[in-house]
């Protein structure tokens, strides 16, 4: 068993990741500057581990603060999911964003190296594709520059490992490119609670659902996909957080740097979740059909291949748990951990 810093971790993937990591009987430290997460997920997550983890906060864009933590802590690993995620908001302010995540990420590289830590897994995404690959994505498919600027932050920091592995054959990274988180665990304790109106869909739905949004916006239904409206592959996110454990033990024992692709395989459209949302749920989700979102691709989805070969990992939740999930989560928690 190992000591694993978490950058980020009481947020929505990292919570759920800190759970999975406990109940494979690591030693959890999460660090975050709590910009977007909540210390209340912490407390959560250790009530259903039945176990304790310690608690930094900090931002990783500060070298200092990371140093003391690798000076207090033996950390044998880094799982690293701190940074923003807003694609629109990375529009507005880019600089912003590459300060948090591509600043930030190289201050993390710079005090591992110093303290002789050279496990990562780090968060990247489906969208270091770029426009250009035809669905299923996989992992040695050429990469393309994304439309916006929070992708082009994971574009360059896989190209940074990429390299830095290249240079010294101590790296042993874990590149996961997730496609779309969705769900909750199943406990109803710990879930997705963005700040403010939430940029995507799931969110959006079940906050429609509880009464504190008024109806759900579909972006486009003109598409070239089987009913007009985009379709992307979700993920659930304990599936995910699964993924991360399974990610690093393969790190622990092996070199280099490494991609896997984190999704189903299955496209699901936009209508698809609202409608199958109902379904599963009982509740229903007033709609309207709006116009496009710019930079939104009709649709994209995982070769899935690779993580199940090499990892064994495979999804284990079906479309209607991740629903179910994300309801339960929502329905329980109407505010959130506020
Ligand atoms: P999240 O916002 O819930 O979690 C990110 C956490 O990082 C938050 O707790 C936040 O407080 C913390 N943080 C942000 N900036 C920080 C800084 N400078 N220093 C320290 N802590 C900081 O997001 P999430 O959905 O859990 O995503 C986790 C990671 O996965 C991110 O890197 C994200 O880009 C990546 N990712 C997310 C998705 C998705 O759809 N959720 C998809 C692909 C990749
Ligand atoms: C999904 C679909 C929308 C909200 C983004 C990032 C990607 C990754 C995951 C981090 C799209 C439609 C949405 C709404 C809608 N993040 N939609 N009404 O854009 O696939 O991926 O998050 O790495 O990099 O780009 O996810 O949930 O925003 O949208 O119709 O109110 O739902 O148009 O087709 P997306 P999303």
């Amino acid at each position: 068993m190992a000591n694993i810093l978490v950058t980020g971790g009481a947020g929505y993937i990292g919570s759920h990741t800190c759970l999975e990591l406990l109940n494979a009987g690591h030693e959890v430290i999460v660090f975050d500057n709590l910009s977007n997460g909540s210390g209340e997920s912490l407390r959560r997550v250790e009530k259903l581990a039945n176990n304790s983890l310690d608690f930094v906060q900090g931002d990783i864009r500060c070298q200092d603060e990371l140093d003391r933590v690798f000076q207090n802590y033996q950390i044998d690993a880094v799982i690293h999911f701190a940074g923003l995620k807003a694609v629109g908001e990375s529009q507005q302010i880019p600089l912003t964003y590459f300060d948090h995540n591509i600043a930030g990420s190289i201050q993390l590289f710079k005090s591992m190296q110093k303290a002789g830590v050279f496990s990562l897994v780090f968060s990247s995404s489906a969208t270091v594709y770029g426009e250009l690959n035809p669905s299923p994505y996989q992992e040695d498919m050429p990469l393309s520059l994304p439309n916006n600027n929070y992708g082009y932050t994971k574009l360059v920091i896989e190209q940074m490992l990429e390299k830095m592995a290249l240079a010294d054959a101590r790296w042993s990274i874990a590149l996961l490119r997730y496609f779309n988180p969705v769900g909750a665990h199943k406990s109803g304790q710990i879930g997705e609670d963005p700040r403010g109106i939430p940029n995507n869909l799931m969110p959006y739905v079940t906050q429609v659902a509880i009464g504190r949004r008024e109806k759900l916006s579909i972006f486009g239904h003109d598409y070239p996909t089987k009913d007009g409206t985009c379709e992307r592959d979700f993920i659930h996110v304990v599936d995910l957080a699964k993924a991360h454990v399974l990610a690093l033990s393969n790190r622990l024992n092996n070199q280099g740097c490494r991609a896997w692709n984190i999704g189903t395989g299955a496209p699901i459209s936009v209508l698809q979740i609202k409608e199958t949302f109902e379904k599963v749920n009982g509740v229903q989700i007033p709609t309207e059909f709006a116009e496009r979102r710019s930079g939104d691709l009709p649709a994209f989805y995982a070769d899935a291949s690779r993580a199940k070969n090499e990892l064994g990992w495979q999804p284990q939740y079906t479309l209607e748990d991740m629903l179910a999930d994300s309801w339960n989560w929502q329905k329980h928690n109407p505010n959130g951990f506020s």
